[in-house]
């Protein structure tokens, strides 16, 4: 299937795209790489030894974007891109409910124009709120508690209506749970820009030691050892995930909603204890207050996945730290800084594909 992915240099998109290669299918990236580096598309090429037809472009440019999806003519749309730091979304929300909002529905009409009706999307286990109703269901009513949660909920919600709309909509609207890991080849991770906001990436900087510790924010939550505890979800099960829920959308119309969680929960003691014994490495750590706006818990009733997409997360907390600290141990600072100038098609498609033929 000819499908286009945004946001394919990011995290969670690097490794979809490999899988979708792996799976044969023939794979096109649209990204604007302010939160990613083609390294990452570079690499992953290299893995599959196939090719990614990839170019720079913002969803926000409009005409830019009808022209790449009028040359590409895919049959799906995996739609990774968005910006999705919550605290920067509450201190600039417009920033947010344009880029996430405005470029989804700038995707829309896009798609719509070139005929092409199949849509899986980026949504996020955020949308459940505060929502203490465990295990989180698919029908456990939704919430927003920060600008990007909200940036989920709108686009959720357009999705419904574009649906009822128009019969010839497919939707899936995946929630993804608290995503980590790495493939296990070590080239291709998460790279979180400047102090990570979230847990693993975190730790996983204090076990090389680019940070002193770890704070634990707080250890009064009533769960088994008082610190918040979360359902993480290896990076390579969830995009197993959208390959699942990609071939169930060409078979099945209408708009559909998963949960993509394992349903069980580690705390964030358990987290910092594995990264300890894993990596052989102190992760001192010292508890400080509670971090406004956090749940004590959350974690995902998976089973709806596992009824109709016959999809199911497999690795657990072990292979998500193993992953995760060859990642980090092979690429201490990430990809490396590239020239910032935007590359054109070509250009693109040259620093990318170099890497099948250094290969061959
Ligand atoms: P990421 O930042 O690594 O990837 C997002 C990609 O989108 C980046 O490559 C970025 O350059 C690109 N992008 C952003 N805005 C763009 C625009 N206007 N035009 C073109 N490209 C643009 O993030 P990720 O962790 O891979 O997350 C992917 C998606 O999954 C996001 O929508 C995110 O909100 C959602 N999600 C992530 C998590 C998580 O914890 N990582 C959890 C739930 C949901
Ligand atoms: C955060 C976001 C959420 C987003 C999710 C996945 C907030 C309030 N929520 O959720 O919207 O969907 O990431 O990207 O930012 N913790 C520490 N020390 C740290 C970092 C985290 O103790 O330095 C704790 C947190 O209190 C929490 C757990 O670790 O109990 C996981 O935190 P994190 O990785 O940020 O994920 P979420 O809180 O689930």
């Amino acid at each position: 299937m000819r499908v286009l992915v945004t946001g394919g240099a990011g995290y969670i998109g690097s490794h979809t795209v490999l899988q979708l290669l792996e799976a044969g299918h023939q794979v096109s990236v649209v990204d604007n790489f302010s939160n990613s580096s083609p390294e990452s598309l570079r690499r992953v090429v290299g893995l599959a030894g196939r090719n990614v037809d990839t170019y720079q472009t913002d969803l926000l440019d409009r005409p830019a974007l009808g022209e790449v999806l009028a040359s590409i003519e895919p049959e799906a749309v995996i739609h990774f891109a968005g910006l999705k730091a919550v605290g920067e979304s509450v201190a600039q929300p417009l920033k947010y409910y344009k880029n996430n909002v405005a470029g989804t529905l700038n995707l829309l009409e896009a798609m719509d124009a070139v005929d092409c009706r199949t849509l899986v999307f980026s949504s996020s286990a955020t949308v459940y709120g505060e929502s203490v109703d465990l295990p989180l269901r698919e029908s456990t009513p939704r919430s927003a508690t920060n600008p990007y949660g909200r940036t989920k909920l709108h686009i959720e919600e357009m999705l419904e209506e574009l649906s009822v709309s128009d019969s010839r909509w497919r939707v899936a609207n995946l929630r993804y749970f608290n995503p980590v890991g790495a493939h296990e080849s070590g080239q291709i991770g998460e790279d979180p820009q400047g102090i990570p906001n979230n847990l693993m990436p975190f730790v996983a900087q204090v076990a090389i030691g680019k940070r002193p510790e770890v704070q634990v924010f707080g250890n009064d939550y009533a769960t088994a050892d008082g610190t918040g505890v979360r359902d993480y979800i290896h990076v390579l099960d969830l995009a197993e995930g959208h390959l699942a829920a990609l071939d169930y959308l060409s078979n099945t119309e209408g708009l559909h909603v998963w949960n993509l969680g394992t349903g069980a929960g580690s705390s964030v003691l358990d987290v910092i204890d594995a990264f300890a014994r894993i990596s052989g490495r102190p992760v001192p750590y010292r508890i400080t207050d509670r971090r406004p706006g956090d749940v004590a818990e959350s974690y995902a009733h998976p089973e709806k996945a596992r009824l109709d997409l016959g999809w199911k997360a497999e690795r657990g907390l072990e292979q998500m730290v193993e992953d995760m600290w060859r990642w980090q141990s092979k690429n201490p600072e990430g990809f490396p800084e590239l020239n910032p100038e935007p590359l054109n098609h070509e250009q693109l498609a040259k620093f990318i594909q170099g890497r099948v033929d250094d290969q061959s």
